[in-house]
């Protein structure tokens, strides 16, 4: 036996030297590219394990490299060839270092694993390269904000998973590739959502061929180009289509009639063109809020287009210079949601009647430059709307000093308000609005579609400050405070604010703060309120951020050693280990009666304290003892801003390995008098379970009188917050629907897979958790119950669940069966449709569904009763069913309700019909991951660790 074994401990040695000599060069390479980048974090010190956790903006798994996050450390330097050598690298983010300079080479095609590719903001130059388009797991590409020059390359039409594509505001020629039978096109990527190619040099036509019926686009923005030729037709066939951008180019010729078939469009951006005919017909665009045709040559048009006037959801009107002539209908200012009119340097002439009943949001109407002789205004809105008619008659003749007839200025006063009266600061710092003095980062946030017009409205700047701020806290991000300033409309049409952050404790932010800070938002985990709509951030790169020292110079003395040391000591080590490993597996096979008696010796047993009463040692599957300092330590020391939720059991902390992990631990507490028994108990369970759709154990901490529990963490928080609209997140019919089947899916593992079988006891809308696919994960098995063959078919037991989800057989009989599962997932399932609580104001959900329920009616008349935000009545395809299903799951008699493995077929089977396909990963239709805003994307649909969210980032580099 020993010698079979040497052999193969033999074999997986040299195994394992193939893998460290891969983990070496990814050690290797990122030591390459701090000695050939200046202002690298100074915790990159040659002395520690690149890999070991300590290097700011490093990830590793398996000691190789999984994300680069360096976004504006002031890094300068070529982009060295090591970049390319990271052969497991997902994520590379270098954005808004003014100061890298190179080129992408070809070689980028080595990083084969690489899904985002976020190089926004630098100084690259050359050519993108061809052979980018074999980097098949590319989801996310932005390289806006740099000098690339050269053709966009056709490749990248080979990239069948990318949702984004970001090339904005770079100095590309030549005209926007498609596909022909010897060369691939941008109108291959069918999954993709953004095609942002805005502020080029882009030439030639638009591609009728770049546009096909099978595409998902949301945003086309190919403003500030040089496009000409007209409009192809075929962009009426991308119905997906939300905004358009075609502004600030030489497009010609008639506006395509079948544009008026984009009915999902919110706005529509042609100014500044060469267009002509008709000015087109916009009716049915039911969502469209802006219009943008100003600066085109259309036919002589008399009043404003009649159409306008039915688009319910118009708020913008910009078609200054437009050819307008004749007086403007009075109806114009009553379309509801109207805020803004930009109607200047056109030929309307008489009078402006401004008296019935304008819309209650007009805040700006600009008419300047026409030939309006006289207006009618009802007094109480004299004041409130922004009228500006300098240059026409009425002001000529009359007194000058009328408000409206001088010029506003664009920008509107504002800034955050200071707790205090101003003591004064050293020079170069700068007083919070804390009144702490310290070194504020700066930079500005942009939205390029923002959802209001007006600028002078404070409550929306408050609210963006205090979601700003509650978002840092929530992440742990040390942020103190924050100040919002300048807010205005920039040229390109975006609002834009600067922000100041204030760190929270220093004076200055270390490495760590910023790109926590940068990345949340540059890579937009954080979602402005909806009001903001989808936004970017843009640091100011003018002077670079002097960071806090976080280790001194001599840091690096620790341990140095060579290379070749590094690859033979981990090969031998690993080979030690692994013997080490295999004898402990003889010695644990041979002691395995003994092991038990003595379990204070081997791990993680020795920190189980048998004497607690907590009964045996906890029989453990994979799950790992943490020590109480290892918790202490990647928890800020159970800091406030590391708390993220309480319960009855005690507070839930977030905390980071020093691998880079995010974990989510439960900590008892002290005292607690459930203990014991429920703890051992969930431990013992969960180690065993292991599911997609169930919420996974890492491990625990058993020591300093603590308990503890350490899970994954899951980053999008409870159904229930997501329901309540808490996290921004919203859930249209088709989540809600992958909802309920991960759901159902982790229940019915629970209960036909698992070993030994588990009924959970508490299924409810807190303990199911979204991760950052909107994946559903059954939490909380301190209740659970594990069934012996025995008691398979029901346990008697002490009633335990939650008021509203419980099974009132089981409340009644005491006798606990999977099919109180059946019943709290049935409860589950009409909070689901509905958002509400089971019970609310005496109001208990299942009766309220039963009694509104009218089968004869279409989605069983139950309107009054749906979540308003499941999405238009007209998708809810399967919605009977579902709630057919639900009733079946609260049938009083447990007999009567279906098992958990039914329900999944029928959760299946219903997703089928809507097209769904169950088995599908989730990447299509949760992509788009809408924070409380169509406008929201997920550009980060795979397995990445961020609920990234659309961080918009395709424009110009903002200078100051
Ligand atoms: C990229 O891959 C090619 C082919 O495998 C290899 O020859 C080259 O050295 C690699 N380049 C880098 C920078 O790793
Ligand atoms: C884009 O074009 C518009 C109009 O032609 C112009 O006002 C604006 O400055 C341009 N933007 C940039 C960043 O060049
Ligand atoms: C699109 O528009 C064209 C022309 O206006 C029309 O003939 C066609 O039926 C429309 N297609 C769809 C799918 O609505
Ligand atoms: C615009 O289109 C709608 C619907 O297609 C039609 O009813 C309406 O008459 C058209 N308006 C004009 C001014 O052509």
């Amino acid at each position: 036996m020993g010698a079979k074994m040497g052999q193969i401990v033999l074999i997986i040695c040299i195994m394992i030297s193939t893998i460290s000599a891969q983990e070496n060069r990814d050690l290797e390479s990122l030591r390459g590219l701090k000695r050939a980048w200046k202002n690298t974090p100074p915790s990159w010190d040659d002395g520690s394990d690149p890999c070991g956790g300590s290097w700011d903006g490093i990830t590793c798994k398996n000691h190789r490299v999984k994300k680069i996050l360096l976004p504006n450390m002031g890094l300068i330097g070529d982009l060295p060839r090591y970049i390319w050598q990271f052969s497991e690298l997902e994520i590379l983010d270098l954005s808004y270092n003014k100061g890298l300079t190179g080129s992408l080479t070809s070689e980028v095609q080595n990083l084969t694993k690489l899904t985002n590719l976020i190089l926004v903001g630098c100084s690259l130059t050359g050519p993108i390269p061809d052979s980018i388009g074999n980097i098949q797991s590319l989801n996310y590409l932005s390289l806006n904000s740099n000098g690339f020059t050269g053709q966009i390359p056709p490749s990248i039409g080979n990239l069948m998973n990318l949702n984004w594509l970001d090339l904005t505001d770079n100095k590309l020629t030549g005209s926007i590739p498609v596909s022909n039978k010897r060369s691939p096109g941008l109108d291959m990527l069918t999954k993709a959502q953004h095609f942002h190619l805005g502020h080029n040099q882009l030439s030639g036509d638009i591609p009728p061929g770049l546009f096909n019926s099978n595409m998902k686009l949301f945003h086309v923005l190919l403003n500030n180009n040089t496009l000409w030729g007209p409009i192809p037709s075929t962009l009426g066939l991308v119905t997906s289509l939300q905004i358009v951008r075609l502004d600030s180019n030489s497009l010609s010729g008639n506006v395509p009639s079948n544009i008026s078939n984009l009915t999902s469009l919110q706005k529509i951006y042609l100014s500044h063109n060469k267009l002509t005919g008709p000015i087109p017909n916009l009716t049915g665009m039911n969502d469209l809020c802006y219009i943008g045709l100003s600066n085109n040559t259309f036919d002589d048009q008399f009043g404003v287009p009649s159409w306008l006037l039915t688009l319910p959801a118009l708020e913008t009107i910009k078609m200054h210079s437009a050819n307008l002539k004749g007086e403007l209908p009075a109806a114009l200012f009553t379309i509801p949601q109207l805020q803004n009119v930009d109607l200047s340097d056109n030929d309307i002439t008489g009078t402006l009647d401004i008296s019935s009943n304008p819309s209650t949001q007009l805040q700006l109407v600009d008419l300047r430059n026409n030939r309006i002789g006289d207006f009618i205004q009802q007094s109480e809105y004299k004041h409130s709307i922004g009228l500006i008619l300098a240059g026409n008659p009425i002001c000529r003749e009359n007194d000058v000093n009328d408000s409206f007839c001088r010029t506003p200025t664009k920008t509107a006063p504002y800034s955050t308000p200071y707790n205090c009266r101003s003591p004064s600061c050293d020079s170069g710092l700068e007083l919070s609005p804390n009144c702490q003095c310290a070194y504020p980062y700066k930079g500005s946030i942009f939205f390029r579609v923002p959802l209001f017009s007006s600028l002078v409205n404070s409550t929306f700047y408050t609210s963006l400050h205090d979601s700003i701020m509650v978002f840092f806290h929530k992440e742990g991000i040390p942020v103190d405070s924050l100040s919002l300033k300048n807010p205005q409309i920039d040229p390109n049409d975006y609002l834009m604010i600067d922000l100041e952050f204030f760190p929270s404790g220093e004076q200055k932010f270390n490495r760590a703060g910023i790109i926590a800070l940068v990345s949340a938002l540059n890579l937009g985990t954080f979602i402005a309120p909806k009001e903001f709509n989808f936004y970017f951030f843009i640091p100011e790169t003018e002077t670079v951020y002097t960071f806090m020292s976080e280790i001194s110079g001599n840091g690096g003395a620790k341990r140095k050693s060579s290379n070749i040391g590094l690859i033979v000591g981990s090969v031998v080590g690993g080979c030690v280990l692994l013997v080490l490993l295999v004898l402990a597996g003889m010695y644990s096979f041979r002691h395995k009666e003994r092991a038990e008696e003595a379990p204070r010796h081997s791990q993680p047993f020795a920190l189980w304290d048998p004497t607690s009463g907590s009964g045996d040692v906890p029989q453990l599957k994979g799950a790992r003892s943490f020590t109480f300092e290892e918790l202490q330590n990647c928890t800020n020391n159970f800091s406030e801003i590391n708390n993220i939720g309480q319960g009855g059991y005690g507070m839930v902390y977030k905390g980071n390995l020093p691998n880079g992990q995010l974990i989510a631990i439960k900590r008892a507490r002290k005292g607690s008098s459930q203990g014991g028994l429920e703890f051992k108990n969930e431990i013992e369970l969960l180690s065993r379970v292991h599911h997609k759709n169930v919420v996974g154990l890492i491990g625990f901490c058993f020591d300093k009188g603590e308990q503890m529990l350490v899970y994954e963490y899951i980053v999008n928080g409870t159904l229930k917050d997501s329901l309540s609209g808490r996290t921004g997140i919203r859930l249209d019919w088709m989540r809600r629907l992958k909802i309920a089947l991960g759901t159902a899916r982790g229940l019915q593992y629970l209960h036909d897979h698992a070993d030994p079988p588990v009924i959970h006891r508490d299924v409810k809308t807190t303990n199911i958790l979204l991760d950052e696919r909107l994946v559903a994960k059954v939490a909380d098995f301190g209740l659970s119950k594990p069934m012996s063959d025995a008691d398979r078919t029901h346990v008697t037991t002490q009633v335990k669940g939650t008021m509203g989800y419980l099974d009132p057989e089981y409340y009644m009989t005491q006798q606990l069966t999977e099919k109180s599962d059946t019943y709290s997932f049935g409860v589950v399932m009409l909070e689901l449709i509905t958002a509400r609580k089971p019970i609310d104001k005496g109001k208990y959900i299942v009766r309220e569904v039963k009694e509104a329920t009218n089968k004869d009616k279409k989605l069983y008349d139950l309107h009054e009763i749906l979540d308003p935000t499941i999405g238009l009545s007209s998708d809810l395809n399967g919605l009977e069913r579902f709630v057919d299903l639900a009733l079946r799951c609260v049938e009083d008699r447990g007999n009567q309700r279906p098992a958990m493995s039914e329900v999944v077929k029928e959760l299946e089977s219903i997703m089928a019909l809507v097209g769904l396909n169950p088995a599908e990963s989730l990447s299509s239709h949760l992509t788009s991951y809408e924070g409380a805003s169509k406008d929201y994307d997920y550009p980060y649909s795979n397995d990445s660790l961020f609920s990234y969210t659309g961080g918009d980032s395709s424009t110009k580099l903002h200078t100051k």
